[in-house]
């Protein structure tokens, strides 16, 4: 029988890439976001390209409220999730005392709450099943405090925290998660960031959306723990283990600040 992915923020970025990955493999897409133009425009190219099943369902998940709704569709559709892929976030850039609360709150919505509630939802029928893969998209920010964007980071931190640590919990049912870590990625995240003047980015040519969701589907597949695209990145996420907090947190601030 043919099997069915979940994916949220598949309108844009790296999500839209994994559904054309995904789809490319037979398996039939649930694609989650606000935008159900795009999601509807996808759906068509994706069920005329490889004639799989595509589902939209479009809604504001920083109402984490909506992740039950998505839930009741899919359970209404009869349709059992075989990969879960958390992928929706956004980023602010800024001074946190500087910030707009709201958005702040919705971004721990979205990235951490809603995240957190859709895996709890999906995992019986994996656990059922004695079968079942789960993607959360973390960042590299995951591995250390961002100085000027200090809720993102802290949100990334939790999603390879509590990733890590259910892939211990559900290792004895067949059960694989993997917390994808992408450097600074080519998408609409900088826009939606506030961050193009940020060292990070400027100047800098990033690796594509498609680049890290091709990474991130062969490592889900591969039932790896923790996927760090880029060896540079690999390499720094292993090194600050060994660099003074201190200094971890001015380096950050460095490189983050705008150039
Ligand atoms: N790009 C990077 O540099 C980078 C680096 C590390 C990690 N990441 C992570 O990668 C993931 C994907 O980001 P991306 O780079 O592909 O950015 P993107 O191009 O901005 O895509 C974000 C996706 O999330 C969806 N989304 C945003 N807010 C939503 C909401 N309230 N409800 C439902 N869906 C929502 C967007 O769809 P709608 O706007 O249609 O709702 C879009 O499909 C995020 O978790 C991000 O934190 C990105």
């Amino acid at each position: 029988m043919s099997k069915t992915a979940l994916i949220t923020g598949a309108s844009s970025g790296i999500g839209l890439e994994l559904a054309k990955i995904f789809a490319a493999n037979n398996i039939n897409l649930v694609l989650v976001a606000r935008s159900e133009n795009k999601l509807k425009a996808l759906s068509a190219e994706l069920h005329a390209k490889h004639n799989i099943g595509v589902t939209v369902l479009a809604f504001d998940l920083s109402d984490y409220n909506n992740a039950q709704k998505v839930f009741d569709a899919c359970t209404a559709a009869y349709i059992q999730i075989d990969y879960l892929v958390n992928n929706a976030g956004f980023g602010d850039f800024g001074l946190f005392h500087e910030s707009d609360w709201h958005k702040q709150e919705q971004m721990i919505n979205l990235n951490i709450t809603t995240l957190t509630y859709l895996t709890r939802l999906f995992i019986p029928g994996m656990i059922a099943q004695r079968a079942g893969k789960i993607v959360n998209v973390a960042s590299t920010a995951s591995f250390q405090p961002g100085p000027t964007m200090s809720v993102y980071y802290a949100t990334k931190a939790y999603v390879l925290s509590f990733s890590e640590a259910i892939s211990n919990e559900l290792e004895p049912y067949g059960i694989t998660v993997t917390a994808l870590c992408p450097g600074a990625t080519e998408s609409d995240f900088q826009n939606k960031a506030d961050m193009h003047e940020s060292r990070l980015v400027k100047g800098r040519k990033l690796p594509t959306s498609a680049a890290v969701a091709a990474y991130g589907y062969a490592a889900m597949m591969k039932g790896q723990v923790v996927a760090i695209h880029g060896f540079m990145n690999q390499i720094m996420a292993e090194s600050i283990r060994f660099t003074p907090r201190f200094l971890v947190r001015k380096i950050v601030r460095f490189i983050q600040d705008k150039k």
